[in-house]
């Protein structure tokens, strides 16, 4: 192992690069420098303090949010004592104004409403409906990347966000949001750019009633997302009984919308988050892990040779991928190294007390799944692609809270066992018939902007296998 090490546990690491990542400061910075990092990208504005202590402050005011990192503390605040905190404007101010009432922002009856509602459509059962939608979104990308020129420079973060698109749409829309992509594309971009930072106000805990510039700003681009669910919702509204496709959108339109809420707002919301959640999370996911396989061939070599033993045939169902045992920790640990949702935040309702910190009712917490899966004492090496973490000797010995790419508790993402599927097969194709190789001079930089971004896309050179 020329350039690797072995560690305490016997884990090893064939390749000390470390992959993209800003360097966490050590200054303590005053609050127009710290929020004009904030802005640019929270991940770079995370104190070197965050990733060594279980608890640490964002600004040096003892008001400022708290970014907790115990993975105790992390399943009390999401799982033993959920009941106790709500969703925080850390986060809510980022995506409230437009997905309103839908389950990633509602609470209370709303949210429960809204979850009842979706369950059915995500649980392992759906694993097949939803294998076919990805299997043909994935066949649709290898035979475009077949008819490319060998070597040529594709942005394959746009690529995979057009996959993922395909398959929700497909899966849960019966393909009604197919003809929409460049629309919700342009406008959710639109969105990312001026409403995705964190704000000074959020720093600085306005009263959630205080419009931001931001917000005012992404009104034209909320108003077109919404146009676009209300035109798909009426015209299947208006479709006789014996034309209904039974899918995700007819569960809404004929499901229980909680009395407190207006009907059409509950649906449209919905709709648009499971839209929105449903693709730009996966096609983030799937982007890092096609990085990490461009930066270690020696990895890359592993998952073809993998997939190419496992005999899986044209229509790999849910027990075949899981035979791909190293394919998955390497996509696990691209999980840790570049969770897709980089952090969310709650607000306690009640006195609570973390980690011998008192938290107040409205105190606001972070919970940085980017932070806590590198965090200095939760695990060895934390800034190295090391996808034997994921071993299950060692995956055992990871606490439940050290390892969040999809949160944890009620509230916990609806999508994680469709998404890892997805990812799965998706990888058969991608890692299976292609290479990839990161260009000269190319500077591969994660942007957290609600979902953690490869800054200006992710230009790689593709070669056929
Ligand atoms: C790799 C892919 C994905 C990752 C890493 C991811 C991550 C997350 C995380 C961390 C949360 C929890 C946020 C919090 O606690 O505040 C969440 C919630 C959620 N996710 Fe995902 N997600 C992924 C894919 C999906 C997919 C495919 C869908 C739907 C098709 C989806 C729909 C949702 C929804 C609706 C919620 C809100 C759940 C609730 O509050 O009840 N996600 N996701």
């Amino acid at each position: 192992m020329p350039n690797g090490t072995t560690l305490s546990g016997g884990l090893e690491i064939p390749n000390r690069r470390r992959p993209a990542a800003p360097v966490p400061g050590t200054r303590s910075l005053g609050l127009l420098k710290l929020w004009s990092l904030v802005r640019e990208n929270p991940i770079a504005a995370f104190p070197a303090e965050a990733y060594q202590a279980p608890v640490a402050r964002l600004t040096k005011f003892a008001t400022g949010p708290l970014i907790v990192s115990d993975p105790g503390a992390i399943e009390q605040i999401c799982v033993t004592n959920a009941d106790n905190y709500v969703r925080g404007e850390f986060q809510q101010r980022r995506v409230r104004s437009l997905l309103g009432l839908g389950l990633l922002t509602a609470e209370g009856d709303i949210w429960q409403a809204g979850r009842r509602i979706a369950t059915p459509a995500f649980t392992p059962r759906m694993l097949t409906p939803w294998l076919a939608a990805t299997r043909s979104a994935g066949e649709g990308l290898a035979e475009a990347w077949s008819a490319n020129a060998p070597g040529e420079l594709v942005n394959i973060f746009e690529q995979f966000l057009k996959v993922s698109f395909d398959v929700i749409s497909n899966y849960a829309f019966s393909r009604e949001f197919d003809g929409s992509y460049p629309a919700v594309h342009r406008h959710m971009s639109d969105y990312f750019r001026v409403q995705g930072k964190v704000d000074l106000p959020t720093l600085l805990r306005f009263p959630r009633w205080v419009p931001t510039i931001g917000s005012v700003r992404a009104r034209p681009s909320v108003g077109a997302l919404r146009r676009i669910v209300m035109a798909v919702l009426n015209a299947r509204a208006a479709l006789p009984s014996t034309h209904r496709r039974h899918d995700l959108l007819d569960r809404y339109i004929d499901g229980d919308a909680p009395t407190e809420a207006g009907r059409e707002r509950f649906i449209r919301d919905n709709v648009l988050t499971l839209l929105l959640t449903g693709h730009e999370t996966t096609a983030a996911a799937l982007a890092w892990t096609t990085y990490l396989l461009a930066l270690f061939p020696w990895a890359a070599e592993r998952v073809a040779d993998e997939i190419a033993d496992a005999g899986l045939g044209n229509t790999p169902g849910p027990d075949d991928l899981n035979r791909l045992v190293f394919t998955r920790r390497v996509m696990d640990e691209a999980l840790r190294l570049y969770p897709p949702a980089p952090f969310f935040s709650r607000a306690a309702v009640q006195e609570d007390a973390i980690c011998g910190t008192r938290i107040r009712p409205g105190d606001e917490i972070v919970i940085s799944p980017w932070v806590v899966h590198r965090h200095r004492r939760l695990w060895e090496e934390p800034d190295l692609f090391a996808p034997d973490r994921f071993q299950s000797r060692q995956r055992n010995a990871i606490h439940r809270g050290a390892y969040i790419p999809f949160g944890a508790g009620p509230r916990i993402c609806i999508g994680q066992t469709l998404a890892i599927y997805e990812l799965l097969s998706l990888l058969v194709v991608i890692a299976g018939r292609f290479r990839f190789e990161i260009p000269d001079g190319a500077r591969i930089e994660p942007l957290a902007r609600i979902t953690l971004q490869p800054r200006g896309g992710l230009p790689l050179r593709i070669h056929r296998r």
